[in-house]
């Protein structure tokens, strides 16, 4: 007999003959003439009714044990429902028992736990509705991004994820050693890492984007999708301490087409999931925690809209105009908050934004250097509820000049002699950005925590599951 998953019931593909279900009990309600589960096998967010004859034996037999949370498999057909709540339903014919949950004890009892309880809970929270959904559009979404790739040409490179080179050059690096940390060895009072495993300082990458260049230059176009980690102090919904993110780089781009592959890559992404996922999104944004009215009729705008494009010294005039009292004063140089930033999205340009050419002070050594000599070629797209979502820039190809930067920024010059050596051997003008997964997934889903859209989050003080 075949086993048949929810989310292809619900797509018409059941068979007409009976057929096998398996997943969770939701709720059990019996009665003497009739009773009802409320079945789902986490395929899809819609549920199915199960309908069982209280005297079929194979129910009579476990019926008390069958609450919410335990995992049955059942035989049926799927018939038409006479009660108005939904189309269809399943006639059972056989249950079993595959798995007790305690009613006593299972905590997903009720509905409405909030997402704070359920972060508790990262063993069990995948089954509830919300978390289900999120999870399942974030599978789709990692699939929509190979796919666009792909389709333009790119190669997928899997770039170290432990690394001897800070890739931002901000110092914000866990460290990975072997070294025993009671009896940590020295030199000179500095920690003698020729002893550790690696002979070397090793960190978990910030960003592939380094090593994303090395093959860019050599394949001309490439894309890397993995974890990255920053051990930065932000306690904030929109940062994790381990976050996934894309990165694709190419050769022979300059910024105008790096913004334009950004703008292509958000839209392909957004018409993806609304196209494999309309009904999580419609879900998840009828959310009582979803404060945007229409975000359904946004994200299907979107594609069909322009990104607006805005100087940084252009957006600092902005935001002086504003007549707001921000709680980071605004003058030219500043990095801008994300109360900026969403002054920017949501009121006055009402949309998705790419500021350019920051200040140089401010931004990363490899960014391009400007004419100017004060700002860099950098692109920061920002969305509205959100602010940034992308981060990149066309990257400085001039060995003398990227050597300069790295000098005045006070960096490890000898451990980027092999980045330094890209611009002497058949340099080319290239750009690139990254896309915080999580990010995006909040955009599309209206989700206001970060840890809610990924399975297991890390951030300062809490590393468990
Ligand atoms: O702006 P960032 O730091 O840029 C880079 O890492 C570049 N090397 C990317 C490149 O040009 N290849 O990070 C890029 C994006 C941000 O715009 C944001 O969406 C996300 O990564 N991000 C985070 N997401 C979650 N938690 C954090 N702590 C994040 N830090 C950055
Ligand atoms: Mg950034």
């Amino acid at each position: 007999m075949k086993t048949v998953d929810l989310r292809v019931v619900h797509k018409g593909g059941a068979p007409a003959e009976p057929f096998r279900l398996q997943g969770w009990v939701r709720s059990h309600r019996a009665s003497k003439q009739v009773s009802f589960i409320e079945f789902s096998d986490g395929t899809s967010i819609t549920h199915l009714q199960l309908v069982v004859e209280p005297a079929l034996p194979s129910y009579a037999a476990i019926a008390a044990r069958i609450t919410t949370g335990a995992a049955v498999e059942v035989i049926g057909t799927l018939v038409d429902s006479p009660g108005g709540k939904q189309k269809y339903e399943f006639r059972v014919s056989g249950i079993q028992l595959v798995g007790d949950a305690d009613a006593a004890t299972y905590p997903l009892q009720k509905k409405g736990h909030t997402l704070e309880f359920l972060r508790e809970i990262q063993h069990l929270r995948p089954r509830t509705n919300t978390l289900g959904a999120v999870f399942r559009l974030r599978s789709a979404a990692a699939m929509a991004i190979h796919r666009f790739f792909d389709e333009q040409g790119f190669y997928y490179v899997h770039t170290p994820i432990i690394t001897t080179s800070d890739a931002e050059g901000a110092g914000e690096m866990f460290h990975v050693t072997t070294l025993d940390l009671a009896n940590v060895p020295k030199i000179d009072g500095h920690v003698d890492f020729s002893k550790d495993f690696f002979n070397a300082e090793a960190s978990l990458t910030v960003s592939g984007q380094l090593e994303g260049e090395i093959v860019a230059t050599a394949l001309k176009k490439i894309y890397t999708f993995g974890p990255t980690f920053r051990a930065e102090n932000s306690n904030t919904a929109r940062h994790l301490s381990e976050f996934w993110m894309i990165e694709p780089e190419v050769a022979f781009l300059d910024l105008e087409g790096n913004m334009a592959l950004g703008e292509s890559f958000i839209k392909y992404l957004i018409t993806d999931v609304l196209d494999h996922c309309e009904d999580e999104l419609a879900f998840l944004h009828a959310r009582e925690w979803v404060k945007e009215p229409g975000l359904m009729d946004t994200l299907k705008a979107l594609a069909n809209s322009t990104f607006e494009k805005l100087d940084y010294t252009e957006a600092i005039r902005i935001l002086e105009k504003s007549g707001k009292s921000f709680d980071f004063p605004v003058k030219w140089g500043i990095d801008l908050q994300t109360e900026h930033e969403r002054y920017l999205t949501d009121e006055h340009v009402k949309g998705p934004v790419f500021v350019v050419n920051y200040p140089k002070q401010i931004k990363a050594f490899y960014m391009k250097v400007n004419a100017d000599d004060k700002t860099v070629r950098a692109m920061d797209m920002l969305v509205p509820r959100l602010g940034e979502i992308i981060g990149g820039s066309q990257r400085e190809e001039r060995h003398d000049v990227l050597l300069n930067r790295i000098r005045q920024m006070g960096l490890p010059e000898a451990n980027y002699w092999w980045y330094l050596e890209l611009r002497k051997f058949g340099t080319v003008p290239h750009s690139g950005f990254g896309l915080g997964f999580e990010r995006f997934l909040m955009y599309a889903s209206g989700m206001q925590n970060i840890r809610d859209v990924i399975p297991f989050p890390r951030f300062p003080g809490f590393a468990r599951f």
